[in-house]
């Protein structure tokens, strides 16, 4: 293994590519939905535009945006008929939302939404937690909204949480992954993204995963990972997914995030962590991670605490004059 290049002092990793990974990956950026549907404290909407704007410039081809719930359900995001507009000088299809049902992709497509995900559970546990139905009345209350979100045009992601682990019902079988899986594909979603949603798997759990997805006729083409990062895995986890030929990775600027209903949900795998083990893989993701960095470091001061993500802070501490 030869270094291709010489680590710059700037800030950027050296890079040393390994066999078997991809040339490419799309980051799919969750930070303003994810991170911030978590918050105490209600982001103003205008900071909310502001930081998927220096998001969007700091090249992620995909920002999540916000979610059409329930605003009692998700109160953080309340302000997405507000928000979404204010995200005109971008196109819509980089900005997807969160729809659960009819209700919500009525106000996501009278805004111009061109990209939605529905969000399905593997355990009954959390679609009760989460959307107040059963895992098979959940795949019933998305059937129409996919229907009609295809005969429109748009792209459809289908999520599906507690993969792994369920802070109620302990480890998940693989069989239970993949029957979901399966029923969110049949419904016609473009792709899935496997969310851990508290952060439990490790890398042999999740090759594991992708091989029984795969035995049961899912292409890895279609699947995404969603890692949150609550025991530190999550990195180690996106390389398993990587190695096993992922494409689409799920992470969220600054490291924010967690889901109001589970409660032992972290933030998910940061974006500037992602991008550094990436860029120094030599992997193209096309984004700048110094604009990165600095949209978080901005979004931190905005919420008054640092942001959890290791390459930020390392950032902030290199940019900062050294003491004789
Ligand atoms: P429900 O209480 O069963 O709703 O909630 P309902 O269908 O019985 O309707 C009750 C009322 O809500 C009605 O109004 C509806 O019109 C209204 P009423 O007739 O009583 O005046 N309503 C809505 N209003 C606005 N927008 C809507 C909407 N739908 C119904 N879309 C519901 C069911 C699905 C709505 C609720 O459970 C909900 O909003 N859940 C969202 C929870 C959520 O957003 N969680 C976080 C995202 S998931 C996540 O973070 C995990 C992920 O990151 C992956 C991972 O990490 O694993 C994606
Ligand atoms: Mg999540």
């Amino acid at each position: 293994m030869t270094p291709t290049d010489d680590a710059p002092a700037t800030g950027l990793p050296m890079t040393v590519p390994a066999p078997g990974l991809p040339a490419r990956v799309r980051i799919h950026e969750v930070g303003p939905r994810d991170g911030l549907q978590n918050e105490a404290r209600t982001v103003p909407t205008e900071v909310k535009a502001e930081f998927i704007r220096k998001l969007a410039a700091a090249g992620l081809p995909v920002i999540e945006a916000t979610s059409f719930v329930h605003p009692k359900w998700v109160p953080q995001l309340a302000d997405a008929e507000q928000l979404f507009p204010m995200l005109d000088g971008l196109d819509a299809e980089r900005l997807p939302v969160l729809v659960p049902n009819e209700k919500g992709l009525a106000r996501a497509l009278a805004l111009g939404a061109r990209r939605i995900a529905v969000f399905g559970s593997a355990t009954e546990s959390f679609a009760r937690a989460n959307l107040n139905r059963t895992v098979d009345e959940a795949l019933a209350m998305f059937e129409p909204v996919v229907r009609r979100a295809r005969d429109e045009g748009l792209h459809v992601r289908g999520y599906l949480s507690m993969c792994f682990g369920d802070p109620w019902e302990g480890p998940v079988p693989l069989a239970q992954v993949v029957r979901v899986c399966r029923a969110l594909l049949d419904l016609g979603c473009d792709e899935l993204s496997l969310g851990d949603t508290i952060g439990v798997a490790t890398p042999g759990h999740v090759r594991g995963l992708l091989t029984a997805l795969n035995d049961a006729g899912v292409p890895t083409s279609h699947l995404g990972v969603h890692f949150h990062d609550t025991y530190g895995q999550a990195l180690a986890n996106t390389l398993a997914a990587l190695q096993h030929g992922v494409t689409t990775v799920d992470a969220s600027a600054g490291g924010l995030g967690g889901c109001p209903y589970a409660k032992s949900a972290t933030g998910n795998l940061a974006t500037e962590d992602l991008v550094w083990m990436l860029h120094g893989l030599g992997i193209e993701t096309g984004v700048d991670l110094a604009r990165l960095t600095a949209a978080s470091v901005w979004l931190a001061g905005v919420l008054g605490r640092p942001s959890p993500s290791r390459t930020v802070l390392a950032q902030m501490n290199q940019a900062r004059p050294h003491k004789e």
